[in-house]
């Protein structure tokens, strides 16, 4: 991690901490946890509509979007602050062909970094940024390393009501077999806009704690902060393939270009079915 990044906020907790703890399950359990197809389709699209120039995934993980997209022909670069889930893309096919920094997408601190057409960060990941000066310093790192007409793309969940005012802690179980339980214990923080939470992973071997730490915020919230990194909304949609975005949609994909410049009109993508 690097010295000027300040994820304290959760005893023991810091920018590697999800990813070294997530590494050895996510794939497994997270690794159809959203539409592939759609998504790299989307971004390939968006890549070639930009200038057809290289794509940062912030948070890249293992791989489980940049490998596709990279077979997709797009030239794919990523960040990610843990080397546990780095390693994972590694090992897989074409896990060499992508371009990773290990370090905190806050700083976003790349060794000589091409301008991106693109940059985006899928599957709440923004999130994990824990704090309102780490997201704002991240999209104005993002604005930095844009090409002139590039755009930031971020898949985010929509904070329910009853997130917003509801159950403040919670237990659930999460996966029950005849091997394992998981149990998702979680705390909801709504002053500051948090979830504190654990996958408490029980086997046979042995108690395994999965640690996780968001700071969610609103769309509009969002909006706001892109605003600040001088990023302005091109467009939102439910989805990656373009479903419209309405009051009732629990997911956003939502595109950004700078305020200054004039939208590319590839939108909508594709067809929502
Ligand atoms: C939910 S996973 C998403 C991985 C991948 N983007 C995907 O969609 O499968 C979040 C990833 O972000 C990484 N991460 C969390 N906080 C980070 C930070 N501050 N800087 C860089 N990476 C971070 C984690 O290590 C993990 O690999």
């Amino acid at each position: 991690m690097s010295p000027t990044a300040t994820l304290v906020v959760v005893d023991g907790y810091d920018a590697s901490t999800y990813g070294e703890r997530f590494a050895e399950v996510y794939d497994d359990w997270y690794g159809d946890v959203s539409d592939i197809e759609a998504c790299t389709k989307r971004l390939a699209a968006l890549s070639a509509a930009h200038g057809g120039g290289p794509v940062l995934e912030l948070g890249i993980g293992s791989g489980r979007l940049a490998l596709p997209l990279a077979r997709l022909g797009v030239e794919v670069h990523g960040i990610d602050a843990s080397a546990s889930m780095v390693e994972r893309l590694r090992a897989k096919p074409g896990g060499e062909s992508v371009t990773v920094t290990i370090g905190d997408m806050a700083d976003l601190a790349l060794a000589d970094p091409p301008p991106f057409s693109v940059v985006f960060v899928a599957f709440n990941t923004l999130f994990n940024l824990a704090t309102d000066a780490d997201q704002r310093r991240c999209l104005r790192r993002v604005t930095e390393v844009l090409a002139p007409g590039g755009v930031l793309v971020v898949e985010a969940f929509v904070p329910r009501d009853d997130v917003a005012a509801g159950a403040e802690a919670s237990v659930a179980p999460r996966r029950i077999t005849a091997d394992e339980v998981v149990l998702t214990v979680s705390r909801v923080d709504r002053a500051a806009q948090t979830i504190t939470g654990q996958h408490v992973h029980l086997r046979e071997s042995g108690i395994r704690l999965r640690p996780w730490h968001l700071r969610y915020l609103t769309p509009a919230q969002l909006d706001a902060l892109a605003a600040d990194a001088g990023l302005e909304l091109e467009v939102r949609s439910a989805g990656w393939r373009g479903e419209p975005f309405t009051d009732a949609s629990e997911v956003h994909v939502s595109t950004y270009h700078r305020a200054n410049v004039r939208p590319v009109r590839e939108h909508p993508p594709a067809d929502p079915r």
